[in-house]
């Protein structure tokens, strides 16, 4: 399964609706939405009044990726203003087994998201219980940033964890995805992409959705 998630923080969210639309006719599957409160990350960007307005302008289901301290206390609101896939990072979970089992409970599908510098065995307790691995290939924070390389490695250390526990969360890779490294990044076995300024910041949205797409799609694992 090869997934496109554009992430909205490199929208122009003076025209969300018509930036979502534009990347849904490029054939998005998602919509990225970064949640940051300046603390967890030097960024601060948006709360659950983003996912309500996301909501209201797009059939897509909402993947939101909650860069925050202390995420048990607001997963009830993400998930009642409509997010679909509800992560959060592991190193901001100090009770990450009741934190996944909470999202679970209020209906949303469960993600954990691992910093750059976190390697992925860290989750081998918590893999079975979740329906998502959100691998950053950037430091958290901020868009248009370069992709780290051993994220490649990361990705593969993932797909192995998962054939390991007999699991089946989705493996989601976020930040620096472009044309120049999809095809790695998917043939080290990527299920969810993020993108962001690859997408909104190109002069055809559609377009440059439309081609990451095609290329995703097409690689062979
Ligand atoms: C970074 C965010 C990413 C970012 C991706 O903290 O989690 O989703 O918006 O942006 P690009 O694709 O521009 O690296
Ligand atoms: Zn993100």
């Amino acid at each position: 399964m090869k997934l496109l998630a554009p992430s909205i923080l490199a929208a122009d969210l003076s025209n969300l609706a018509q930036q979502i639309r534009l990347a849904e006719i490029g054939g998005a599957d998602l919509i990225h939405c970064d949640i940051m409160d300046g603390h967890f990350v030097p960024n601060l960007t948006f709360g659950p009044i983003i996912v309500k307005a996301a909501k209201k302008v797009s059939q897509l289901p909402l993947d939101v990726h909650l860069m925050i301290e202390r995420p048990y206390n607001y997963l009830k609101e993400y998930i009642e203003e409509g997010a679909n896939f509800l992560t959060v990072h592991y190193e901001a979970s100090t009770h990450l087994n009741r934190t996944i089992n909470r999202i679970k409970e209020l209906g949303a599908k469960a993600g954990v998201s691992i910093n750059p510098a976190t390697p992925v065995h860290i989750l081998k307790d918590i893999a079975e219980y979740v329906d998502l691995v959100l691998i950053m290939s950037v430091n958290p924070g901020f868009g248009g940033q370069t992709f780290i390389p051993n994220s490649l490695r990361k990705i593969r250390d993932a797909v192995l964890l998962r054939e390991e526990l007999n699991a089946n969360f989705l493996i989601e890779v976020d930040g620096g995805i472009s044309k120049e490294t999809v095809r790695n990044i998917s043939n080290a076995g990527c299920d969810v992409f993020v993108a962001g300024s690859s997408i909104f910041h190109h002069d055809n949205i559609s377009a440059a959705a439309a081609e990451l797409k095609n290329m995703i799609s097409s690689v062979e694992v």
